[in-house]
């Protein structure tokens, strides 16, 4: 039988999971573990170049693992850890620094985003991320990386430094290739709707784990457009807050954009925003109820992560092992 092909995502915990991130990327992982060896790893190291509440890192840190195992992530199937239990992450990072230049850090988009946008706190972390991101990559040897536009000159930047590397040292790194994943549906926020739906927008914004009341007044809420038409009807450019209500309504259920308009039919806006709001709360209650089950049980959720971290261990310190000895330091 042929080995699978391996793939990598680090997630940051740095805020609650939302619809958004459920309907686009997440919601396509179950399918991926059958595909694929997958890693999934919440990225706390990556999260504190950014100031953090500890008590809330360490909960959300927890809250990720347990919502990634109730949206379908089977830890049996693939390797659920948490990026600092596995040392190596830092380790090879630290080699990797001396691999990746000062200017070509300078020039990454994001790094001259939160640095200006977190001018108190432009910190070396913030600047070193991106070959964080690199070790995290290359420790494990992946085929793939699935990523995300805002991603995309990370996984170039892996790519640069692992290809200078192996041109000094030999074939040591695989050169993974970005993978444009099924990003599924692109929600947009609920009260603006020309906004990605956001976290930073947090009335627009639906939580995985929000109470039911909760959704549905944000539903009850929700923009629809000034258009004189008021009929249902998908149209993202002329209705762009009626149009992500559909869409929305279409991946909660399952049905197809004619049936819903047909659905609503001769009726308002009025009828569409609680009938997705109901919608989304049955969509999620699964998710809720199986997170604050497993959440009840930390013992078992201990059990994955420290699994988790010895699987990826083995892998990560192989290949560790290999760069020591490539770069000439005496072996223990
Ligand atoms: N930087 C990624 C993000 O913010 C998270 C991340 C860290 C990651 N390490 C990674 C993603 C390795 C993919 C592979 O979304």
């Amino acid at each position: 039988m042929d080995k699978k092909k391996v793939m990598l995502s680090g997630i940051q915990p740095s805020g609650d999971l939302h619809l958004g991130n459920y309907l686009g990327p997440l919601r396509h992982w179950p399918e991926m573990i059958e595909e694929f060896d997958c890693y999934f790893f919440m990225a706390d190291l990556h999260t504190i170049t950014v100031r953090q509440d500890p008590a809330q890192l360490r909960k959300r840190t927890l809250t990720q693992i347990a919502q990634y195992i109730a949206c379908g992530l089977d830890p049996e199937k693939c390797v659920l850890f948490v990026q600092s239990h596995v040392p190596a992450h830092a380790q090879l990072s630290w080699v990797l620094n001396c691999y990746t230049m000062f200017g070509e850090l300078s020039r990454m988009t994001q790094f001259k985003d939160k640095s200006a946008k977190h001018a108190e706190n432009a910190n070396a972390g913030l600047f070193t991320y991106p070959v964080l991101m690199a070790a995290d990559i290359l420790i494990y040897q992946p085929d793939f990386v699935p990523v995300g536009e805002d991603q995309k000159q990370h996984v170039e930047i892996c790519r640069d430094i692992a290809e200078r590397f192996n041109g000094v040292y030999g074939e040591v790194f695989r050169v993974p290739e970005p993978y444009i994943a099924k990003v599924g549906a692109r929600i947009m926020s609920l009260n603006a709707p020309e906004a990605k739906m956001s976290k930073s927008l947090p009335e627009g914004c639906v939580f995985l784990m929000e109470k039911p009341e909760d959704i549905l007044r944000k539903f009850k809420r929700a923009v629809t457009d000034s258009d004189t038409e008021r009929c249902v009807r998908y149209a993202p450019a002329e209705k762009p807050g009626v149009s992500n209500l559909i869409q929305i309504y279409a991946a909660a259920t399952g049905k197809s954009y004619e049936a819903i308009e047909a659905e609503f039919e001769g009726q308002g806006y009025g009828k569409l925003k609680p009938a997705v709001g109901e919608a989304v709360v049955e969509a999620l209650r699964p998710i809720r109820e199986e997170t604050e089950r497993l959440l009840q049980d930390k013992a078992y959720l201990e059990s994955v992560y420290r699994a988790g971290a010895e699987k990826a261990s083995y892998v990560a310190e192989k290949t560790l092992r290999k760069v020591y000895k490539k770069v000439g330091f005496l072996a223990r």
